[in-house]
């Protein structure tokens, strides 16, 4: 059983065969799938394929790359989304220095705002991160509270950003780009984790791996990333699975089997 923790079932991409897209998922043995939000009404319908699909939960949230559009009372309506069963977390948040320098401040600001609703809700969050390591590590370090926890997704700091992040009670997750051929810090970062901290992700339909690179990607994948780490960290296949699988149960607070 594989748990893809990260991927976004809403997006447009999927319109035309979402339905053939989780049953494949399903039918490889990913029975567990968490898809994030970028905005309200991606929260929204979000929702509304959890609770349409078993297995299929949901994360609701404004990414960074979408603070320009969100609205002043997008934070109310997010905290009464997230009471929804379905939802299990909140996300995607964080920061993008990547993409818009311009909405720093803003950026942030909505970071810490949908932190501390995470923390008054006892949710976990799944942060994005864009060349902004330091920036996120200081927020958490400065917001450090039991209530504060999740994982950094897509993860592409270095080993002491993980383990700095694990001491503030975040896991990492990794996707697609580790099993790139020219990906040269996976291996050893990799090798240098506890499997006890890792989830393993598509970020699909973004980030399919290798040898499908560029292509649509969809949650059935996750199991290349899974394999990927196995064969990194001299592991078994089913061991990876496993681990993985209980990690997110873990952290979303997640029952296994369905
Ligand atoms: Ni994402």
């Amino acid at each position: 059983m594989y748990f893809d923790s990260h991927c976004h079932l809403t997006a447009e991409q999927f319109d035309v065969d979402r339905d053939e897209v989780i049953q494949r998922a399903r039918d490889a043995g990913v029975s567990q799938i968490l898809t994030l939000a970028t905005d309200v009404a991606s929260s929204r319908a979000a929702i509304a394929l959890a609770e349409r699909y078993t297995g299929v939960y949901a994360a609701v949230g404004i990414h960074p790359e979408s603070v320009r559009e969100a609205g002043s009372g997008d934070l109310d309506i997010l905290r009464e989304l997230a009471e929804h069963d379905a939802v299990v977390a909140i996300g995607e948040i964080g920061l993008d220095y990547y993409w818009d320098k311009t909405t720093t401040g803003l950026q942030q600001n909505w970071f810490e705002k949908q932190l501390e609703v995470a923390a008054e809700l006892d949710l976990p969050i799944a942060i994005h991160d864009r060349d902004a390591h330091a920036a996120i590590m200081a927020t958490l370090e400065r917001k450090r509270n039991p209530r504060v926890r999740g994982v950094l997704h897509a993860f592409s700091g270095d080993a002491a950003m993980a383990f700095k992040a694990f001491d503030l009670g975040f896991m990492v997750s990794f996707g697609g780009p580790i099993t790139f051929k020219n990906n040269r810090q996976a291996p050893e970062l990799i090798r240098a984790l506890p499997l006890e901290k890792l989830l393993v992700e598509t970020d699909s339909p973004y980030l399919a791996p290798h040898p499908f690179r560029g292509k649509r990607n969809e949650p059935a994948r996750v199991i290349r990333v899974s394999e990927r780490i196995a064969e990194l960290k001299g592991l078994s296949s089913e061991q990876v699975a496993t681990q993985t699988t209980i990690n997110a149960q873990t952290l979303f607070g997640i029952a296994s089997g369905i």
